[in-house]
């Protein structure tokens, strides 16, 4: 049977479909749990192919060891029903199976044929888009959107998301009046879009256009922060991020509790952006209370190390700023373990993961020239472990205070001057050229 979008779905259940578009529907404006959806339509019809599918790439979606064993559960149901599934499908569920076995760049190779065949199927676009970002692959983050495109028409559901996609990669591929075009006008057709309304807070964040950024998150807060909105914890740390650059620290920690971090939830997502804030303040001396100790405890408590490296880099950060030596060393050697084994995240991690985590631990023993000795030669090439640009702004700063700190005036101003010339909006950046001319 057809879905939504025209993409032929084995199954002779109406029911299952009509179920599976509504799932695909949260998971693409991430409200509600698309899981929970989904599995009322493989209660009822346990070999609907899409509908274990879409489970395990929602699971995927989230890039972290705990959820493996999901995704191996909804693999086991999939080969029992080779036969029954269709090519698109069989497509899926060889990139699922490339994500289980840690070949991730294999899973996106998969995602960029399968739409190149089937631009119209919603769901590959999605998890594509996403696994792009876990590889801070701007141009596909823009490209892959780009070449689906034409399939799409104005009118159909799910443009807007499309839009949405677009716009956050035209905005990490620095093409921002592009970017806040295209987000604007995937907010127009859908104000919940809440991946749009973040393409254009990054616009916003890497203009430094702070107190604009705070005016157009507060003012459609509705639209974003509802209670069953899987993704407000990250439009709430954009807009922590906006205030604290203003120099508001109080009204970023208020927002780090109340958005950020209001439950201590053990999804990697959720505490990477909770220690990125932190974080942030570390380098600067602010009191944060006894925010670190919850996180950093269930960063220890996780089974996560050396799994995915940009996961890793924010554990070492918990782990310096609550002086979990043990820990650290523990998550070093994992690291370094990962370095050495197959796949993609080794690649990421030698590359890049294990000299950043590496700079972060000597930052927390004060040895700062060190730091910025392992930062200088990767701080360009970051993208590897993915996240944003606006993400990966904290190793840029890690290095900016390891140099300042470090006593390495000329080489902390001329990163300060390379960014101050950048955002010469941003107050944070002057605040930077402040103390290095001090
Ligand atoms: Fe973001």
């Amino acid at each position: 049977m057809d879905s939504l979008r025209g993409e032929s779905l084995s199954t002779s259940n109406a029911r299952s479909v009509e179920v599976y578009d509504s799932a695909l529907k949260a998971f693409n404006i991430y409200r509600g749990d698309p899981v929970a959806i989904i599995d009322e339509a493989l209660e009822q019809d346990p070999d609907f192919v899409s509908g274990h599918i879409l489970r395990a790439q929602v699971h995927i979606s989230m890039w972290e060891r705990s959820v493996v064993p999901e995704v191996e559960a909804s693999l086991s149901h999939l080969d029992g029903l080779h036969n029954s599934s269709n090519r698109r499908e069989r497509a899926h569920v060889r990139a699922i199976k490339q994500w289980a076995s840690g070949d991730w760049d294999g899973m996106r190779g998969t995602l960029d044929r399968l739409s190149a065949e089937h631009p119209r199927d919603l769901l590959a676009l999605q998890i594509g888009h996403l696994s792009d970002f876990y590889h801070g692959d701007r141009e596909n983050l823009r490209g892959r959107i780009l070449r689906a495109l034409p399939a799409w028409s104005r009118d159909d559901q799910g443009y807007g998301i499309l839009l949405g996609m677009l716009a956050f990669g035209q905005e990490e591929c620095g093409s921002y009046g592009q970017a806040e075009e295209t987000g604007r006008h995937a907010l127009d057709i859908d104000p919940e879009d809440c991946w749009a309304q973040h393409a254009v807070a990054h616009v916003m964040e890497m203009q430094g256009r702070q107190a604009e950024g705070i005016a157009f998150m507060e003012s459609r807060q509705a639209n974003w922060a509802q209670e069953d909105n899987g993704f407000a914890f990250h439009n709430w740390w954009h807009t922590a991020l906006y205030n604290l650059d203003q120099g508001n620290a109080a009204r970023a920690l208020e927002i780090f509790d109340r958005g950020v971090r209001p439950e201590p939830s053990e999804i990697q997502l959720m505490m990477l952006d909770a220690a990125a804030l932190l974080w942030r303040m570390h380098l600067q001396d602010l009191d944060v209370g006894e925010r670190w100790e919850e996180l950093s405890k269930l960063y220890q408590e996780a089974d996560e190390d050396g799994f995915y490296a940009f996961n890793d880099m924010h554990a070492m950060m918990s782990y310096v700023a609550t002086g979990r030596g043990r820990a650290a060393a523990a998550l070093l050697t994992a690291v370094e373990q990962a370095a050495t084994g197959e796949g993609t995240n080794a690649k990421m991690t030698r590359e890049v993961g294990l000299p950043i985590v590496r700079a972060v631990e000597a930052f927390g023993r004060g040895l700062y020239e060190e730091s910025v000795e392992l930062l200088m030669p990767v701080r360009y090439r970051a993208n590897i472990f993915g996240g944003s640009h606006a993400q990966r702004d904290i190793v840029h700063r890690t290095l900016i205070e390891a140099a300042l700190r470090g006593g390495l005036t000329d080489l902390a101003q001329a990163l300060i001057n390379e960014r101050t010339a950048l955002k010469p909006h941003c107050p944070f950046s002057w605040r930077l050229h402040q103390r290095a001319q001090a």
